[in-house]
């Protein structure tokens, strides 16, 4: 694994999709041990789509998920797509399927979404109303999330917020429903707002597809993509990646990291 500094954060490429998903793994695992001793709790929002998956499953296996403290765990989504519960494209499924079935996980310490397949607007306010509620926010401030993970998608959307849609100009909402245009389908996602609220943001990138966009990403002198708007007002910024999606970074302009 190969560390560096970012002008906002840092970067560690790790040499592949397995190396990755234990680096973050580990993270994940001391992250929640360091929480649930000092403030008796750990709150995390995850990430969608596929990238998390052997994330997810390794968490699952005895040498992390005997780690963790899942009694004082609340699991929470940073975005979902606007169907059921079993359906294949669903966030919740995936998340149950590696992770939630294979862990003794209190029920009421796993916060999906609900009625995203039938009314996403309502759906978005109800888990909304029910973030303000966990933290005990009044007003528009946004949560603190101990963790929240996100991916990258290959034209810099990061959770549901896609490039020039309306989720990115929430106001002072928190959750909001997010028509996406180039997928013809709506979302549900968290604001940018409780993004950089967040105490760590994790992203995670694998693949080669994601070559391309991760260099743009990262550049320091631009913000045209969703996923570079996330930069957490206090909180750390942690990039992972793995080698293929890291092929094009101009890693000797990079400051190695501390060691
Ligand atoms: C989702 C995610 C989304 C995802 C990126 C990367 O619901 O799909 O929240 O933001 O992280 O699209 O997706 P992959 O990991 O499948 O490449």
């Amino acid at each position: 694994m190969r560390g560096f500094k970012l002008p906002g954060g840092t970067l560690q490429i790790c040499a592949d999709r397995q190396e990755l998903s234990r680096c973050l793994a580990d993270r994940f695992t001391g992250l929640a041990r360091e929480a649930a001793a000092r403030r008796g709790r750990f709150t995390v929002a995850l990430s969608g789509g596929s990238t998390p998956r052997s994330l997810y499953c390794l968490l699952a296996e005895p040498e992390y998920r005997d780690r963790i403290p899942w009694g004082r765990t609340h699991l929470f989504w940073g975005d979902e797509r606007c169907v059921g519960h079993d359906s294949p494209e669903s966030n919740y499924k995936m998340v149950r399927d590696c992770l939630l079935s294979r862990i003794d996980i209190p029920p009421e310490n796993v916060h999906p979404l609900s009625g995203q397949e039938t009314d996403p607007g309502r759906a978005a306010l109800e888990y909304e109303r029910s973030l303000r509620k966990f933290f005990g926010l009044s007003g528009s401030t946004p949560p603190c999330f101990d963790l929240i993970l996100l991916g990258l998608g290959p034209d810099g959307h990061t959770a549901s917020l896609f490039p020039g849609t309306a989720a990115l100009s929430a106001g002072d909402r928190l959750v909001v429903a997010n028509y996406v245009p180039r997928l013809d389908s709506q979302r549900i996602t968290l604001t940018l707002p409780v993004l950089n609220q967040a105490a760590h943001v994790v992203f995670m990138v694998a693949g080669e597809d994601k070559s391309k966009i991760l260099p743009l990403v990262l550049a320091a002198d631009t913000a045209a993509y969703p996923a570079q708007l996330v930069r957490p007002a206090a909180g750390i910024l942690e990039w992972y990646a793995d080698e293929p999606a890291a092929g094009l970074l101009p890693v000797d302009k990079l400051s190695p990291a501390d060691n």
